[in-house]
């Protein structure tokens, strides 16, 4: 069996670069939609998303995760234009499983849009570099009691994505 769906989940590949050039609105809106149609466990649609794309507010990501990782110089988020946060509700025991299926559809809905896209890890630990950092998820909107699940680096395709290793043996087992 094939269809587009299938398609797009086989061809979608981590972009780790990204051309300096904005995505549109309406493909970032696509992205984010995405995210909200992802199941949470029993509906809760706790994750919240933020979509950073002021260039100032994205260095200061970069930077914070870059501190996590231990390499100043660094950008984790690879130049990447758009910056996608995921966070959700730290006391809910489907937080991180929740917010991994808001990031998942988001990156296969960017890559059906022709859009690069990465999983980037480190969206709770780079809150807490220090107290700038700490300013600053707040000035985002992040409420207390919210855990970063995960972000995204989202913007054009610079380079063909490297293909990919084949599925390993085993991998699933059906039984009947
Ligand atoms: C939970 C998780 C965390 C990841 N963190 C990072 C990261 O911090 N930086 C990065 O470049 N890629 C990160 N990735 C991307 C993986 O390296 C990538 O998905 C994997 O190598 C498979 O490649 P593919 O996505 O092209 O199939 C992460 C992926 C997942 C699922």
């Amino acid at each position: 069996m094939d269809n587009e769906v299938l398609k797009a989940i086989r061809e979608r590949r981590s972009i780790r670069r990204f051309k300096s050039e904005q995505i549109t609105d309406e493909e970032l809106a696509a992205v984010l939609e995405a995210g909200t149609w992802a199941p949470t466990g029993h509906g809760t649609q706790d994750p919240l998303i933020f979509a950073v794309q002021n260039p100032e507010i994205c260095a200061r990501l970069r930077h914070f995760n870059a501190a996590v990782m231990g390499q100043a110089d660094a950008d984790p988020y690879y130049g990447a234009p758009t910056i996608v946060l995921v966070f959700s509700k730290a006391d809910n025991p489907n937080c991180v499983k929740d917010g991994s299926l808001v990031i998942g559809n988001m990156l296969l809905a960017a890559h059906s849009a022709g859009l690069g896209a990465c999983w980037i890890n480190r969206c709770d630990e780079m809150f807490e570099v220090n107290d700038e950092a700490r300013n600053l998820r707040a000035s985002l909107g992040v409420p207390e009691g919210y855990k970063g699940v995960g972000s995204m680096a989202l913007g054009y395709i610079a380079h063909e994505a490297p293909a990919p290793r084949p599925r390993k043996q085993g991998y699933f087992s059906i039984i009947k």
